[in-house]
Order: C-alpha cells, then sequence, then structure tokens
C-alpha cells in the first residue's frame, strides 16, 4: 500500500517553502539515514532473516513502505515509549496512527486483558461488558445504540451497508482528504478531469460507480451533489486527519446536520482519529449530529474493536433487516444485513473498551492531553518563529499539525500542498535517531494519554534543533 503521505507535495509548489530548505531536507535525509542503518544493524539483519518467510520481512506489506526507511524491529513498550531489538528506545508521537493514544501496556488495560483471558476470550454470545460499554461510548458520544466490529473499517463497512438499506439507494458521497479504512468504495478520488482514480490497486472497478467526492467545506457542492436525490450516505471525518489537518467551518457542519437527513440520506460521521483527539470527538467539539458514529482504533488500547453508534431510527432498520432464518420469524428481507463477523463483539475486546474508557480515556485526563497539546503547539510556534518561517503550527486537542503555511488549509487538496514530503522526511528521520518517534507526518505528532510535560518538552526542543539544521545559511529572504 501507497503511504498516505505520498499525497504531500513532492518538491513544493507551496511559495512558504524555499527550494533551499527543500535542497537541505534531501541533505539532511541522506545523512541521516546513513546514521540510522548504523543505529539499527540488528533490526536490518533480522528483516533480511524475515524475508524467507513474509514478502518483504514484514507481517504486513504496508509495514515496509509505510515510514520511507526500514522499519525498525519493537520488541516492548511502556507508557509513551517503546524500545527496538538494538536498545534504542523512543518516545512516541505517532502512537501507531493513533490506534495506541493509551500508551503501551497501559496498567487498567493490561489488568482487563489478564482477567478476561482467564475467564475465555469470546463466546459468541454478549458478555455483562458489552453493555457497559455501549452505555460509556453513549456518555461519550451521545448516541444511543451501538455494534462492534474488529476495526474502524470494519465499522465503516457496516455503516455504509445500513445506509444502503434504509434508503435503497447506493451511492455513497465523500470529501477529499479522506480516508475511511480499506474500503472498495471510499478508496477513489476524484481527478483534474472530473473522472475517479483508484487511490490503490486491487479495487474493484465497478465500485467507484457508486462513489462520488467533493471538497470538504464546501456546502454548495453538497447541496448541488445532493440535490441528485441517489445519496445512500454521507460519510466524513470530524476533522479531516489524514492529509493533514483540516476542521470543518460551521456554516459546512450546518449544511450536513441539516442537509443531509433532508435528502433522505444518511449521515455517518468518522470519529476514527478524532475520537481521543478532544473529549467526545469531534462531533461534540464541532457540533456535528450524525446518524451513525463509527470509530476504532485505539478504544482498547490495541486490542482490535470497532464500534458504531446509531439513532434510535437507524437502529430500527438494523434490527428489522437482521440477519434471519426464515423459518422461525417473519422480517423484511429474504436475506438480512451484511453486517457481523465471528470474532465481532469479543469478550476480550470489550473488556479492553471498558477499561480504557473508563479509566484511561477520562474527561480529567482529556483536559490533561489537550494542555499538553496547547503547550506542544507554542512551544513549535516559538521554534518556528525563532528561524524566521512563515509557518502555523495547527492543533486540535492533542494532535499537532506541522503546517508549511500560514493560512488554514479548508479542504483536502490545499492540505496536501501545505506540506513538503522532503522536509517531513528528513525530520522524522532526525529525530529518530535522536530518540523521538514522529513517522507519519499527515498524522501527527499526537500527544498520547501517557505523555508527560517533560516528553512534549523534548520534542519542542528537538524539533528547535531540526529547524536550526534546516535553516542554517538559508537565507532570510528565503525563509519568506
Ligand atoms: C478516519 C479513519 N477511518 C478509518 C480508518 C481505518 O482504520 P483501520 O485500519 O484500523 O480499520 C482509518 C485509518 O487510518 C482512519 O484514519
Amino acid at each position: 500500500m501507497e503511504s498516505k503521505e505520498m499525497k504531500m507535495n513532492p518538491v513544493t509548489t507551496n511559495p512558504h517553502v524555499d527550494p533551499a530548505l527543500v535542497e537541505r531536507a534531501r541533505e539532511i535525509i541522506g545523512r541521516e539515514l546513513e546514521f540510522f542503518s548504523e543505529r539499527t544493524p540488528r533490526s536490518a539483519e533480522w528483516l533480511a532473516d524475515a524475508e524467507q518467510s513474509m514478502p518483504g520481512g514484514v507481517p504486513m506489506a504496508w509495514m515496509r513502505s509505510l515510514y520511507r526507511h526500514a522499519p525498525v524491529v519493537a520488541v516492548r513498550g511502556r507508557g509513551a515509549e517503546f524500545e527496538d531489538l538494538d536498545g534504542n528506545t523512543y518516545l512516541d508521537f505517532n502512537a501507531c496512527d493513533l490506534a495506541m493514544p493509551a500508551g503501551f501496556a497501559p496498567e487498567p488495560i493490561v489488568r482487563a486483558i489478564q482477567n478476561q483471558a482467564l475467564l475465555g476470550n469470546h463466546f459468541l454470545l454478549p458478555v455483562p461488558d458489552s453493555v457497559e460499554v455501549c452505555r460509556l461510548l453513549r456518555e461519550r458520544f451521545g448516541l444511543p445504540q451501538w455494534q462492534f466490529t474488529l476495526s474502524a473499517s470494519g465499522a465503516n463497512a457496516d455503516a455504509l451497508r445500513i445506509a444502503r438499506v434504509a434508503t435503497g439507494r447506493s451511492t455513497i458521497l465523500i470529501f477529499d482528504g479522506k480516508y475511511h479504512g480499506h474500503l472498495d468504495q471510499t478508496l477513489w478520488s476524484r481527478n483534474e478531469q472530473g473522472g475517479m482514480d483508484a487511490d490503490l490497486s486491487g479495487l474493484d472497478p465497478a465500485s467507484a460507480q457508486g462513489t462520488d467526492m467533493i471538497p470538504y467545506n464546501d456546502p454548495q457542492a453538497l447541496r448541488d451533489r445532493l440535490a441528485r436525490g441517489d445519496v445512500a450516505a454521507v460519510i466524513m471525518e470530524s476533522a479531516l486527519t489524514n492529509c493533514g489537518l483540516v476542521k470543518p467551518t460551521p456554516e459546512f457542519v450546518e449544511a450536513l446536520n441539516t442537509e443531509v437527513r433532508a435528502a433522505g440520506a444518511v449521515f455517518i460521521v468518522d470519529e476514527t482519529h478524532v475520537q481521543f483527539a478532544v473529549h467526545g470527538g469531534g462531533t461534540s467539539f464541532f457540533n456535528i449530529e450524525p446518524d451513525i458514529l463509527t470509530g476504532g482504533k485505539g478504544i482498547a488500547g490495541g486490542v482490535p474493536i470497532g464500534v458504531y453508534g446509531m439513532t434510535d431510527r437507524i437502529a430500527a432498520v438494523l434490527w428489522d433487516h437482521r440477519d434471519h432464518d426464515p423459518g422461525l420469524e417473519e422480517v423484511n428481507d429474504a436475506h438480512g444485513l451484511a453486517v457481523g463477523g465471528t470474532l465481532y463483539g469479543n469478550a476480550l475486546s470489550l473488556a479492553a473498551a471498558r477499561a480504557g474508557l473508563s479509566e484511561i480515556f477520562t474527561p480529567e485526563a482529556g483536559q490533561r492531553v489537550d494542555e499538553l497539546g496547547k503547550k506542544l503547539q507554542h512551544g513549535l510556534q516559538e521554534q518556528v518563529d525563532r528561524v524566521g518561517l512563515p509557518w502555523k503550527i495547527d492543533r486540535l486537542g492533542g494532535r499537532i499539525q506541522w503546517r508549511l503555511t500560514p493560512e488554514e488549509p479548508s479542504n483536502g487538496a490545499e492540505s496536501f500542498a501545505s506540506l513538503v514530503l522532503a522536509i517531513a522526511d528528513a525530520r522524522k528521520v532526525f529525530m529518530i535517531n535522536r530518540g523521538v518517534w514522529d513517522s507519519i507526518a499527515t498524522a501527527g505528532p499526537s500527544v498520547s494519554y501517557a505523555m508527560d510535560e517533560s516528553g512534549v518538552e523534548r520534542y519542542i526542543a528537538l524539533a528547535g534543533e531540526f529547524l536550526s539544521e534546516l535553516t542554517r545559511g538559508v537565507s532570510g529572504e528565503g525563509r519568506e
């Protein structure tokens, strides 16, 4: 799989980044990659051996392309730090692309997993924790009824199918800069000629026909597209987080809240990346009112889980169209809705989710993460200002965004254009070699719930060193 970062500006058409900075970034990458190889010989040797049993020596080929340097082999983690096979430790600001915001081996989740493992991981039956996790999710996100999967992709797949059944339509409307997991229908992007390009290969080409894409933050485009009367679901991230960071404007939110349902479509908000950046997620932060809310990743501290919440109206559709035995009961369809999976709703992920939601992702902890995020944003901005660059560091709670423009982007295209691949790569490898892991430039840095002030200070100091290195000898003019 192509790294999500590959849509970032490969060289720069960004007028706020002097080409001399990009040249310097390339020099830094070359030098730092050599240093990285010197620091990680045992990981390299392990990967070479592992190539006998896994393509690229990795359990998921994407791990090889994700970082644009060889992966290190991870052996253990605790709190906000993890260690590789060579004994290097890393302070983690990526949280596994926001799948580990609780940090590594958090005590409440470890305890819950141990207890549940002794009782049995799964029964393909409801367990008492299911209803408690629903209560915690309802308290946090407001929606009354919940279902469980094993990933956010799984939650989005179920949500889209429910929307098709609820509306009797098939078109899915997505926004530029989106990512909703590995679903054929959401992995398309509109090109400049007006056609649809696959984001990745191997998709069913027919899936493009049931997909349409419009710009984020464009209420008129939304109205025009809904007016055609064929949209089953509008699916959005509460803030775009896979192309940098783009927040929804109040006008856009207003249009979504009022017009999607009015047009007979189902409104789905994917909270997977924002759910813990701010307490209550982007839906509560931006006052978004979805019919279905999806999430996953970090809820259970790395134990696979996906969740979706829905209004009573949507829950009734799911129940009326449930999979059933035609001999036993009368329900609407010859076949039930294609939702669910054998391991979904298992006792282990629910026990871990209960511990995560009730003991780690608390409102007080969310407040602390917000404060740390603020400190990180301000500290980084001071460093950027110190070296005379015109860039503005952005933030949503604990999720920070390096943005290489003074102005905020309003859609995916603007956001990708505000980033520069070489500069992100240089920063990434410079930091890794000095013990800070900020590995996906479109996803942070993010403050995890295991982070403390000293970690944030360390990131700021190191970012300052990087910026001094990047700008050394580049004239003031070149910096704006
Ligand atoms: C917004 C969003 N939704 C869904 C997903 C899919 O998550 P998973 O790969 O865990 O299924 C991602 C993954 O990055 C995401 O960013």
